[in-house]
């Protein structure tokens, strides 16, 4: 199949994805504009964001591919298709979802993530790792965030698409998302490299997002980051906040931040009993490692005990 384009296998990944997104854009008007718009989303920005539509079918890519030069090949590196092992057999991989394209810092567009209009299943489906698309390395928004790095130098990391743009549509632009996966060491790296210095992380209010946190606590142990913890109050993530309260809410949230050492004390404490002797060396057991590589103590020439 590849044979037929060959002369055309240069054209490299971001072309690829960038071929996608023009289709997924033409496809935007009808049912998932609507479903966009009702979740507060204006028309600016659904046009920054350049937010799309694949449409439910299991070739409208393909074929269009087809009479644009791009192989089959390009297509599934790309992860754009899947290839049924059976038969092999290919087909599109977004279908009947919103499309949300990912850029890097750089704004290079290295993939996709597609939600469902309705509550079907899986609710989020992303490009998979390709040479392009490392999950771990990026941070969704990024490249729009990072524009206003130098004034403020802060970012707000929250947890999904739904939550970066409704945050950018109200003014909160430093906003950027981990994909849903708490921030890795590579992150922390990357963020180091742009010259950030503060970051406040703002996911989820339920407990995979307080799992996240404190995974997110982690990554940044040892940096030279100011780290903040924010809760969301009266509802499940900024998206939902934002929608129904507006940016007083994130306003609020991001005045009530707590350091790190709150959030771990707390998280301690919520396992064992404060009150008793034991209780009391479990906690301690439990956040002096940590705290003894965030303020680089050294306790080898501590007296032994
Ligand atoms: N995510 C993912 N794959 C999933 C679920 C989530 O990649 N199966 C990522 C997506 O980037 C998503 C983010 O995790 O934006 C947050 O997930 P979640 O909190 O579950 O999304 P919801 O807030 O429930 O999504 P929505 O607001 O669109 O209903
Ligand atoms: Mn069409
Ligand atoms: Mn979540
Ligand atoms: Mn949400
Ligand atoms: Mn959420």
């Amino acid at each position: 199949v590849e044979a037929k384009y060959g002369e055309k296998s240069s054209r490299d990944l971001y072309d690829v994805n960038a071929f996608a997104l023009s289709y997924f854009r033409e496809h935007l008007p009808g049912p998932a504009l609507d479903y966009l718009k009702r979740r507060g989303l204006s028309d600016e920005t659904i046009a920054a964001f350049e937010l799309g539509y694949a449409p439910e079918g299991w070739d409208g890519l393909l074929k269009l591919a087809r009479t644009r030069g791009v192989s089959e090949r390009q297509l599934l590196e790309a992860g754009l298709l899947i290839e049924n092992p059976e038969n092999g057999r290919v087909y599109d991989r977004f279908r009947g979802r919103v499309m949300f394209p990912i850029r890097d810092h750089l704004g290079r567009l290295v993939g996709f993530g597609g939600r469902v209009l309705d509550d079907s299943k899986p609710k989020y489906l992303n490009t998979p790792e390709t040479e392009a698309f490392k999950k771990g390395e990026l941070l969704y928004g990024l490249d729009k965030a990072r524009t206003r790095l130098k004034a403020e130098s802060e970012l707000v990391v929250v947890e999904g698409y739904m939550d970066v743009i409704t945050m950018h549509q109200h003014g909160f632009t430093g906003a950027v998302a981990s994909l849903g996966t708490a921030l890795t060491a590579e992150h922390a790296t990357l963020l180091e490299r742009l010259g950030v210095s503060k970051i406040r992380l703002m996911f989820d209010s339920d407990e995979a997002g307080r799992k996240a946190t404190l995974t997110g606590l982690d990554q940044v142990i040892g940096t030279r980051f100011e780290v903040s913890a924010h809760r969301i109050a009266g509802g499940k993530d900024a998206a939902d906040v934002l929608m129904e309260f507006g940016g007083d809410s994130i306003k609020a949230a991001l005045k009530d931040g707590v350091t790190e050492v709150h959030v771990r004390y707390q998280n301690a404490a919520a396992k064992f009993n404060s009150n008793t002797p034991e209780g009391k060396r479990a906690i301690l057991m439990e956040l002096l490692p940590r705290m003894m590589i965030n303020e680089s103590l050294d306790f080898t020439n501590a007296p032994a005990t």
